[in-house]
């Protein structure tokens, strides 16, 4: 039973660290295994090494030091956008989990806040990403958090769920321009 492996006490005592190479071995069959369980689309190995080996320093762990486990992980990208005039920085929340025994202790909200805070010292004008409708808790952190709902995406999932885009505006930037350009970053790795 899912209620009875829940840790009770607060999480304080986790590490967090980010992701470097070398932790690769040891992690990255952990970091899919995390993230494939709630995931309705599986992404290949491609997938995450396209984003860990281009952006490990915008990737962090959360790891329970009581036996190294992996419990949460973030995985970001940072990239110049082109195309919208003038140019913008953004950041980019690929994909985020928590281990579910330690869900509600603040684990994601501290993952997405390092990951915020270093897209930031490297000049991030704004922060996006696309969750599913139904996700309540990811719904919640991130509003939460103060990002905001810029575009509903019909049926975006295959799974024939709609999605929202939400965007964390880090410098003024038009919203309208941003939101649409965040496309561009999900259908890399569909
Ligand atoms: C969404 C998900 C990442 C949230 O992880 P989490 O670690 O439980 O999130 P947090 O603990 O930071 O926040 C959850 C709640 O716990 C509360 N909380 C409890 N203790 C807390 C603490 N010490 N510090 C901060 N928040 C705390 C938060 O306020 C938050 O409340 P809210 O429901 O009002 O937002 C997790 O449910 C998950 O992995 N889901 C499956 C994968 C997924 O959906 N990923 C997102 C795809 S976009």
């Amino acid at each position: 039973m899912e209620q009875s492996s829940r840790v009770e006490h607060p999480p304080r005592e986790l590490k967090y660290i980010q992701y470097e190479h070398r932790l690769e071995t040891q992690y990255l069959p952990a970091i899919r295994a995390l993230i494939s369980k709630d995931l309705s689309e599986p992404y290949s190995i491609y997938v995450y090494r396209y984003f860990l080996y281009q952006w490990g320093h915008l990737c962090y762990l959360a790891i329970d030091p009581e036996d190294s486990s992996l419990v949460g992980v973030i995985i970001c990208k940072l990239e110049a956008h082109a195309s919208h005039s003038p140019p913008t920085l953004r950041g980019y929340i690929a994909m985020l989990a928590v281990s579910s025994a330690y869900r509600g202790h603040g684990v994601a909200t501290t993952l997405v806040k390092m990951a915020i805070d270093s897209m930031k010292s490297r000049n991030a004008d704004e922060v996006v990403l696309e969750t599913e409708e139904t996700n309540i808790p990811a719904m919640r952190l991130y509003e939460r958090l103060g990002f905001l709902r810029s575009k509903k995406l019909h049926r975006y999932y295959l799974n024939g769920n709609s999605a929202y885009r939400l965007v964390l505006l880090l410098r003024p930037v038009d919203l309208d321009s941003a939101a649409d350009l965040a496309l561009d970053d999900a259908e890399i790795y569909r």
